[in-house]
């Protein structure tokens, strides 16, 4: 199972997981350091903000309210955004590609 990853200097990155783990702790033990993700994937810090690829879209689990006021926050979201530490990666999500959000 593996999901890709544009970085925001525009690099693109396969990246190999396992079901069950959140595509937030795939990118950072991958030693992807630009995404902070510095509430540890407690849905409080919107510094684990990604774009998904459309083709996804029906796939990801609902937004949550708390995951959609922190997004609401962020000068760069649009209507791909999520935040990488909701979504957990499954059979359905194999393959699933992000970009890495600018910094706010
Ligand atoms: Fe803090 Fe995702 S890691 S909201």
């Amino acid at each position: 199972m593996h999901i890709t990853v544009v970085t925001r200097e525009g690099e693109s990155r396969r990246i190999e997981t396992d079901e069950g783990r959140t595509v937030m702790e795939t990118l950072r033990e991958s030693g992807l350091d630009e995404l902070l993700a510095l509430c540890g994937g407690c849905c409080s810090c919107a510094t684990c903000h990604v774009y998904v690829d459309p083709d996804f879209a029906n796939e990801l689990p609902p937004l949550s309210d708390d995951e959609s006021d922190l997004l609401e926050s962020s000068a760069h979201r649009t209507d791909r955004s999520r935040l990488a530490c909701q979504i957990v990666v499954g059979q359905h999500l194999n393959g699933l590609a992000v970009t890495i959000a600018p910094e706010d």
